[in-house]
């Protein structure tokens, strides 16, 4: 039976133009080549790869390795390929991945000159490169997208300063808040996302290439020409370091899983919100589904698949840290498992986002439920601090109130309802002027201190976070 028959029909036969096969005599073995492939999952890098290798073409140029006439024809080559790609990719292509299909694409345009553009270069430090300068563009498209989705929050925030409902701690009401109070609340932890994301990329911005397979370039390349031409930050200094360095990854996979971890929790709020028994909000028709048996539905389905992608996001940044873990030094083959994970979260936040941000914009309150919900039980502590304007001990006072709620609770009344002098009983220095204890403007208003519910302190941290979205420093401003 011929190899290819071995093969199923759509499997390719790498090892028929392999990149290393001088000292093999035997083909590779069916079962390996689908292994060793990487093609479904690394093609996505082809701009990528054309992009540093002419980079590479004409630093071998300048260091005087090609001609310059070679060098140009080579870069010339690689223009004719990346117009042949930007049609779309050959079918059912022989190659085992990005690279060397672009290097067979290339020999088609320019020959046998094909052959010199991988001098002093390996496929490890090409591989490296190529997925920083993936990463370094689409941490910009994140960055950009998270300000959007910031500045919806913002928006959100702004038409949410009037409407108190109830802040909850174990899900139980604890005490009221401003609307814009809880949907600050998840603003900042995306402000902190994004500076996470930006070091992320400053630590995807150093430039692996010219450090060969693991000890370096044996030819005088400029690799300062290289991190100009390509955009990096700076060069690595160690070539062992640079060809299987993948905490940039780590950086990038920790940053987006944190960012699903905090829209996970916008989302379940959403779903809570949503739902008949708070009912605080309503979520957009164009955000929700409906039930192919329940007529009646509706639901909040963007919370959901939002919070789903969560366990994803973590999954992937597990993974990597799996796979680095243990390795020897220099580069190594497992390392091939790192991209889909970086492509996949990367990919899948850019789905979630817009979103999310879609969500905010349509969002509605339901000022009636949150009236309906708001439980006076809700203004237990501002009681037991109106004791504490009077001198009484905070322990002493919260002690006292707990008698007043358990009173209530067992007479079944509103502890607005309680008379006087129930309250002088329960503790002497209850007086008339406690019943403006239940107003719920007072209570919010009275949370003044920077941080706080108070009208003055929601307004300041607008302002705040709109400064923060404006520089991009989720830290400073
Ligand atoms: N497909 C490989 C990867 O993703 C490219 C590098 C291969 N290097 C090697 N020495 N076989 O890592």
């Amino acid at each position: 039976m011929s190899r290819n028959e071995q093969n199923e029909a759509a499997t390719p036969d790498p090892s028929a133009k392999a990149l290393w096969g001088g000292r093999f005599e035997g083909a590779m073995d069916p079962a390996m080549v689908p292994l060793n492939l990487s093609l479904d999952v690394d093609a996505r890098l082809w701009r990528e790869d054309i992009r540093g290798s002419r980079a590479w073409a004409r630093g071998l140029g300048r260091a005087g390795v090609l001609t310059g006439d070679e060098a140009d024809r080579l870069v010339a080559g690689l223009e004719a390929v990346e117009a042949r790609l930007e049609e779309g990719l050959p079918v059912d292509p022989p190659d085992e991945d990005i690279h060397s299909l672009i290097e067979r694409l290339l020999g088609e345009e320019v020959g046998a000159l094909a052959g010199k553009l991988h001098t002093g270069r390996s496929r490890n430090d090409q591989v490296a490169t190529d997925m920083r300068l993936w990463a370094l563009s689409r941490l910009d498209l994140l960055d950009a997208e998270l300000a959007l989705t910031g500045e919806a929050l913002l928006a959100f925030a702004e038409r949410s300063v009037d409407l108190v409902i109830p802040g909850y701690t174990h899900l139980q009401q604890g005490q009221p808040v401003r609307a814009a109070h809880w949907a600050l609340s998840h603003l900042w932890p995306l402000l902190r996302d994004r500076d996470r994301l930006r070091l992320a990329r400053r630590a995807a911005a150093v430039l692996p290439l010219g450090c060969g397979a693991l000890a370096g370039c044996p030819f005088p390349i400029d690799r300062e020409f290289l991190r100009r031409e390509l955009g990096f930050d700076e060069i690595a200094r160690n070539s062992m370091d640079a060809v299987s360095d993948r905490d940039w990854m780590a950086e990038l996979l920790h940053g987006g899983a944190l960012l699903g971890v905090h829209l996970s929790r916008l989302g379940e709020d959403l779903v809570l919100f949503a739902s008949r028994e708070f009912g605080l909000l309503r979520v957009p028709d164009g955000f929700s589904t409906g039930s192919s048996l329940m007529p009646q539905k509706r639901n909040p389905d963007v919370g959901e698949l939002i919070r789903g992608k969560a366990g994803r996001f973590t999954g992937n940044l597990m993974s990597l840290l799996t796979l680095l873990k243990g390795l020897p030094t220099g580069y190594n083959r497992d390392l091939q498992e790192d991209k889909r994970l970086v492509f996949d979260t990367v990919d899948q936040l850019l789905l979630v986002l817009p979103a999310v941000r879609g969500t905010l914009a349509g969002a509605e309150w339901r000022p009636d439920r949150a009236a309906a919900l708001l439980s006076e039980e809700l203004l237990a502590t501002d009681l037991a601090d109106y004791l504490v304007r009077r001198g009484v001990p905070f322990r002493e006072s919260h002690e006292a109130i707990g008698r007043v709620v358990a009173t209530c609770e067992r007479e079944g009344c509103a502890l607005s309802a309680l008379p006087l002098d129930r309250y002088r009983a329960l503790h002497p220095a209850f007086d008339e002027d406690l019943y403006s204890v239940f107003e719920w403007e007072s209570s919010v208003e009275s949370r003044a201190a920077p941080g706080g519910t108070a009208r003055v302190a929601v307004l300041d941290q607008i302002e705040a976070a709109r400064r923060r979205l404006a520089t991009g420093d989720g830290r400073r401003g």
